[in-house]
């Protein structure tokens, strides 16, 4: 495809979510829909890589879906598993540094091990950044920044006066990459589920109601001219 738009915002978050309704539809396990969502993720990294985007971050797994059933959650880790070895080559055919926010402590070992090689090894990719939010909750992300920023104070690294916005951002998972420009959520809810709450300040919003597994590139650059049509007061600068 050859869609391109004028202005791309530097930075797109993506709720990606109904991979479930999307299989329910379709009388198939919720397992099939995920699977379907990660070939999903994998060509919009390719197709905001296209676009100029310089930072992609989606939220595959939440601090809150651990509740789900244990099936289902399963059916994920074997997902990520196979995933982290594909995004490998996927990120080095791109030229896409990738990035994991969310705490991977909880994650199997050979999994924080393919998490820590994908990071090694894109570490000095340049066209795009593609932040991936596994067990990742914004509330979990600024409880762990305020504990790090209190055992500096303790530890007669930084005084309570010294604390700035950007002490905070710095203490985040997100430390270095700007605030989103542009959150697109699909599956139609109009809800923020615990992602990027300090980040997401004065983000615009484009909810759409095509299920993950049926987004496109096309739905892509519409959030896009959508965004492009706003009016926006603070946040960041829009790119050429
Ligand atoms: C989003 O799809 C993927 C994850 C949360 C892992 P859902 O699994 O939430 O799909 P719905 O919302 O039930 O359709
Ligand atoms: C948000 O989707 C989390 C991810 C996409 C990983 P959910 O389906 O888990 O969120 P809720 O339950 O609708 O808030
Ligand atoms: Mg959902």
């Amino acid at each position: 495809m050859t869609e391109q738009v004028s202005r791309v915002p530097a930075h797109v978050a993506i709720i990606l979510d109904g991979n479930g309704r999307w299989a329910k539809k379709r009388g198939l396990p919720r397992s099939v829909g995920h699977s379907e969502g990660c070939k999903t993720v994998e060509q919009t990294v390719r197709d905001a890589a296209d676009l100029g985007i310089r930072y992609l971050t989606v939220y595959g797994f939440s601090t809150e879906n651990w509740k789900r059933d244990s099936d289902e959650v399963s059916a994920l880790m074997t997902l990520f598993r196979f995933y982290v070895k594909r995004l490998l080559n996927i990120a080095k055919e791109n030229n896409v540094r990738v990035v994991m926010i969310g705490d991977r402590n909880r994650f199997d070992r050979d999994l924080i091990e393919g998490v820590n090689r994908l990071e090694r090894e894109t570490a000095d990719n340049t066209r795009m950044t593609f932040v991936i939010a596994l067990n990742y909750g914004a509330r979990d992300e600024i409880r762990r920044a305020a504990a790090k920023i209190a055992a500096d104070v303790r530890d007669g690294k930084l005084s309570p006066e010294d604390v700035t916005e950007k002490t905070v951002s710095d203490a985040l998972d997100t430390a270095g990459i700007p605030d989103p420009d542009l959150l697109i959520r699909t599956g139609g809810e109009m809800r923020l589920s615990n992602y990027l709450l300090w980040q997401c300040a004065y983000t615009e919003f484009y909810v759409t109601d095509l299920l993950w597994p049926d987004f496109n590139k096309g739905e892509l650059v519409r959030a896009i001219e959508d965004y492009n049509g706003r009016e926006r007061r603070y946040g960041g600068v829009i790119r050429k």
